[in-house]
């Protein structure tokens, strides 16, 4: 298999999971979950469950538990996209191809569907069907919360927003990237080490590969910001300098951003050694990573 192919089935996988989380709602509340619903089953790439899923796979956890994980990031991450999109924030007004939340419903329900994603995250990652052992489901869940709150994904969104109005350097950037994405990239990666309950050598390499990766991933869509086509990426192109956004790009220019990038996708590739063939796929996808287009 390609990694496209592997690529699209992980994505299959995890969109029928979050179909099955999302059911329906009845009465007037039920607006709220179609939003939740406008804003999850709509054609992301699934990077997140697919590190999760395939990182699962390493240990030989359970694939119903790799994919309750994967949807539970998976919702995180459209929450933390439906808020990003708002006017208070980037003020966009297309993603993954089609209207952004707000725009198709309303602020306010935008705001309620990203609010909702994020608790039904926790839910999903507490219950039984998750795993069988009850510290397992609490170490998820406190990864998850530290990896989205105010240390990790939601500290790295205020720094951004504090960015526009000031100067950052290259340390202080990375910091913002490996806070505002490298975060959640690191949970989707800690995810399947917990679930597969990984001896410390093999989750401290997963680790490194998270901690590149994430960089690597965030660099790259500054890159697409830039040099990106809208259509392809179904979102908008060049709001980050309109916005005044402190990016590797804005620092480095494009060849040396692109450089980084590179260099930290063959970095993060290169502490997999220790599993051999298996690893296969997520070396892949360190590459796709910085060679997408979308
Ligand atoms: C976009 O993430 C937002 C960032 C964190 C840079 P993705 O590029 O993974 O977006 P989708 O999920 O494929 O739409
Ligand atoms: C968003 O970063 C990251 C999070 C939502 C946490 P960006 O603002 O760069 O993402 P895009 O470019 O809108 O997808
Ligand atoms: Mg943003
Ligand atoms: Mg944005
Ligand atoms: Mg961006």
């Amino acid at each position: 298999m390609t990694l496209q192919d592997t690529l699209e089935q992980t994505a299959r996988d995890v969109e029928r999971m979050l179909d099955r989380l999302l059911a329906a709602g009845d009465g007037p509340e039920a607006r709220v979950v179609e939003a939740m619903r406008y804003g999850t089953l709509n054609g992301g790439k699934r990077i997140r469950p697919f590190l999760v899923v395939h990182g699962a796979a390493l240990f030989n956890a359970t694939p119903t538990g790799a994919l309750r994980a994967a949807a539970a990031i998976e919702m995180v991450h459209s929450y933390s996209l439906i808020h990003d999109d708002l006017p208070a924030m980037d003020d966009d007004d297309l993603r993954r191809g089609r209207p952004t939340c707000h725009i198709r419903f309303d602020e306010a329900t935008a705001i309620l569907a990203g609010d909702s994603l994020l608790t039904l995250a926790f839910e999903v990652l507490a219950r039984p069907e998750t795993h069988s052992d009850p510290g397992v489901r609490a170490e998820l869940v406190v990864a998850l919360a530290t990896a989205s709150g105010a240390e990790g994904m939601v500290g790295g969104q205020m720094i951004d927003l504090w960015a526009e109005d000031h100067d950052l350097d290259i340390a202080a950037i990375t910091r913002l990237q490996r806070m505002k994405t490298g975060a959640l990239i690191r949970f989707s990666c800690e995810a399947g080490a917990l679930l597969g309950k990984a001896p410390e050598a093999a989750r401290h390499a997963l680790m490194a590969y998270a901690h590149d990766l994430g960089l690597a991933f965030q660099i790259a869509d500054d890159l697409l910001d830039v040099t990106g086509d809208a259509a392809a990426m179904g979102k908008r192109a060049q709001k980050d300098a309109d916005k005044g956004k402190a990016t590797f790009v804005s620092l480095l220019g494009v060849e040396r951003a692109r450089d980084q990038a590179s260099m930290l996708a063959d970095q993060a590739a290169g502490h997999l050694d220790m599993f051999g063939d298996k690893a296969e796929p997520l070396r892949d996808l360190a590459r796709f990573v910085v060679e997408r287009s979308n």
